[in-house]
């Protein structure tokens, strides 16, 4: 029986377009999803938008709109980005849905049945921008000597009655939580968590009664939710809570929550601290990941270097953004990105390597072979890149990619496609030919059996890409996860199938540069 694996994006703010860190989160998880499918998982995966709160109250009026109609128009054009990244989401999820606001409700419900719920008077800090409130002692000071949050947010100063959440209780379980290995990653985001639950924790206000664009507090006129209260649970809601059933049995809880860096404490204090409370199972892991810098700065309207993830897909591939990314950044740091840094490395790895090879091998296996696939004999040579390739593709890549190493498992993966470039230079096949054809042809199917396994192993990153190879290659749909790599049945079978390769056309053209970035 597969093993289930349900895995979560954060959900974003439908308050404008979506920016290319939505992109790059929402990518990163789809990477991930259909990684752990072709290791043959069953995999459950949540996307979605966060359409409560005072910013997107705030934004709207400012518009001239309703809540509601901009919530709408944004959360549409984040659906419309992930299906154009190819984002293999089984749900994309909206806090404005019947399902979501119930299971918010019962939520609550359950924490107030705890005793863990109280009315009282929140005087303090809070950031829309940030949807958070702060501390006095955590504000830092701007340039004109206004008052900041720790991440550089307009605070301002709120009074009103709200519903408090004794997080205080739960400090001891939440250092212990905080301090089991794999629970948050990377490690290095541990301890800034630990020290902000043993400086003490206050309680949290929890609902909000100056505006009403939120999930009504259940027997409570006038109090909305706060918008984190009703976010985090987007990601219960999305597998039936508070009803139980199939996919609740099977996918609660989730194996990993995948977020930005700046939001680590929602995820690994606030949220399981309710969960606890509800007396839920926790998240097995939280993974916050770095930024991504426009040539090393960070992108803002201000700025006027913001770019529109959908244009970069447009203009350079949904699967060349998607490569870019996993490859270039360490996964969990800060990453920047270019549009001449994007169309380099595509250009050295996908199109001059590994296209190349499969364009060249597949178009000799044509031209010199008629096509045709038969039995035989490996030499030494062969064994050893064979061998070379397997050990990346079957062992390496799947390994960095279960640590959510992208990048170090597309760089064993990357060797393994210079060691059949080499290969090929080294055996010249063109050379063969007259001198030797059958071992040309050893040579060629030795290249086609590599670029086999080479393909299989890229899906999670290139899925259209390596899809087009394996179509070429004649590789069936459903002989493509990783458990095939170690079947050696499937070349005979094709042989005896008689399969014929065509004339190939190549998958991964080189890029231009555009004229504006040159
Ligand atoms: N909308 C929040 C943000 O963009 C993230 C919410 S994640 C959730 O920072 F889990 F709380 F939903």
């Amino acid at each position: 029986m597969a093993e289930p694996y349900y895995l979560t994006t954060a959900i974003h703010y439908p308050n404008g377009k979506p920016h290319i860190g939505h992109a790059y989160e929402t990518i990163a998880a789809d990477v991930i999803a259909r990684f752990q499918r072709l290791r043959g998982r069953e995999v459950r995966f949540q996307t979605g938008t966060d359409e409560h709160g005072l910013k997107m109250a705030q934004k709207a009026r400012d518009l001239g709109m309703t809540p509601r109609a901009l919530a709408d128009e944004m959360s549409g054009h984040f659906k419309a980005l992930f299906d154009v990244l190819n984002i293999s989401y089984d749900r994309f999820i909206r806090t404005t849905d019947a399902d979501h606001h119930r299971a918010s409700q019962a939520i609550w419900e359950a924490m107030a049945a705890k005793g863990d719920l109280y009315l009282d008077r929140y005087e303090g800090w809070y950031s829309v921008r940030d949807e958070a409130y702060y501390d006095e002692k955590e504000l830092v000071e701007g340039e004109g000597g206004e008052k900041l949050s720790p991440q550089g947010t307009p605070v301002e100063w709120t009074e009103e009655e709200t519903w408090f959440f004794r997080l205080s209780n739960y400090a001891e379980p939440l250092l212990d939580l905080l301090r089991t290995p794999g629970f948050l990653e990377p490690a290095s985001r541990r301890n800034e968590m630990i020290a902000f639950v043993e400086r003490g924790l206050q309680d949290l206000s929890v609902s909000r009664t100056s505006f009403d664009w939120g999930v009504k507090v259940p027997g409570s006129d006038g109090h909305v939710m706060y918008v984190w209260v009703d976010a985090l649970t987007n990601y219960i809601t999305g597998v039936g809570y508070p009803d139980g059933g199939a996919l609740w049995d099977k996918f609660w809880p989730a194996d990993l929550h995948l977020i930005g860096k700046d939001i680590v404490r929602f995820h690994t204090i606030y949220w399981p601290a309710f969960l606890m409370s509800a007396d839920l199972p926790l998240p097995k892991k939280v993974f916050g990941h770095g930024f991504l810098l426009n040539r090393g700065v960070k992108e803002s309207k201000s700025a006027g270097n913001v770019t529109d993830p959908m244009e970069l897909a447009g203009k350079f591939g949904v699967d060349a953004l998607r490569y870019f990314l996993m490859a270039e950044v360490t996964f969990g740091q800060d990453g920047s990105y270019s549009a001449e840094a994007l169309v380099n490395k595509v250009n050295a790895e996908l199109a001059n390597s590994f296209g190349n090879l499969a364009q060249r091998t597949l178009s000799m296996i044509s031209k010199n072979m008629d096509g045709k696939l038969e039995a035989f004999e490996t030499a030494d040579d062969d064994k050893a890149l064979l061998a070379t390739v397997r050990s990346a593709c079957a062992d390496t890549l799947p390994e960095q990619f279960e640590n959510l190493a992208f990048s170090v498992g597309i760089e064993a993966w990357l060797r393994a496609v210079y060691a059949c470039n080499q290969y090929v230079d080294e055996q010249a096949p063109w050379a063969l030919k007259k001198t030797d054809p059958e071992r040309m042809k050893a040579v060629l199917q030795t290249l086609f059996i590599a670029i086999r396994d080479l393909a299989i192993a890229i899906q999670p990153v290139v899925p259209d890409k390596a899809a087009a190879v394996l179509d070429q290659l004649g590789v069936a749909t459903d002989r493509r996860t990783y458990a095939d790599l170690a079947d050696e049945s499937w070349f005979g079978a094709l042989v005896a199938a008689g399969h014929v390769v065509d004339k190939p056309t190549p998958v991964f053209p080189r890029l231009e540069l555009p004229e504006e970035a040159a």
